[in-house]
């Protein structure tokens, strides 16, 4: 039900991006210390939290705009602006660590062309580093649009990089978008 409701929220998100809003901060008015709650369904409906939405969240919810300021700038699950097509986050936790991390992290970003915690210059992929992902055996792991990849190696990253890359043009095309790629 909650995942139905957030499917709508995306919707209109894109269709009414205040009407959205509006119905967020309802949703979260009632409830003690509503801020992060806010935030966080923005951040669901959206991929992101703007300026121009803090200042929306603000007059609905009466909220200071600065004190949703200082909790977006503050905590790292935050992202202030659009993530690319496809969100790629790399697990650092200790066994990722261990595993070769650092390395998985390189890989990504040579293949991608994004740096750490930035997107690339084609707007295809976003990197993310994260705490641990809750699936250790499988380390080094890191998601890609919410799907675990595990075990990985530098070559496995190639290959991920470009059948998404791929994917993404395909989609592209039979959406009748024009892509270079
Ligand atoms: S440390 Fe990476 S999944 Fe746990």
């Amino acid at each position: 039900m909650e995942h139905k409701n957030m499917n709508n929220l995306k919707i209109s998100a894109k269709e009414q991006p205040l009407f959205a809003i509006m119905e967020i901060v309802q949703r979260h008015q009632a409830e003690q210390g509503p801020a992060i709650p806010i935030l966080q369904d923005i951040q669901s409906a959206f991929g992101y939290v703007s300026p121009q939405m803090l200042e929306r969240a603000s007059e609905f919810s009466g909220i200071p705009v600065s004190e949703l300021y200082s909790i977006v700038t503050f905590y790292a699950q935050f992202r202030m602006e659009p993530i690319g097509e496809n969100l790629i986050q790399v697990c650092h936790g200790t066994a990722c660590h261990l595993a070769g991390a650092e390395k998985i992290t390189e890989s990504l970003q040579f293949e991608t062309k994004a740096s750490a915690g930035g997107t690339s210059p084609d707007g295809k992929f976003s990197l993310e580093k994260v705490a641990c992902l809750g699936c250790c055996s499988l380390a080094p792991v890191i998601t890609l649009n919410e799907e675990t990849n595990g075990r990985l190696t530098p070559d496995k990253i190639k290959k991920i990089v470009k059948e998404t890359r791929k994917l993404s043009a395909k989609n592209a095309e039979a959406m009748g978008v024009c892509t270079d790629a």
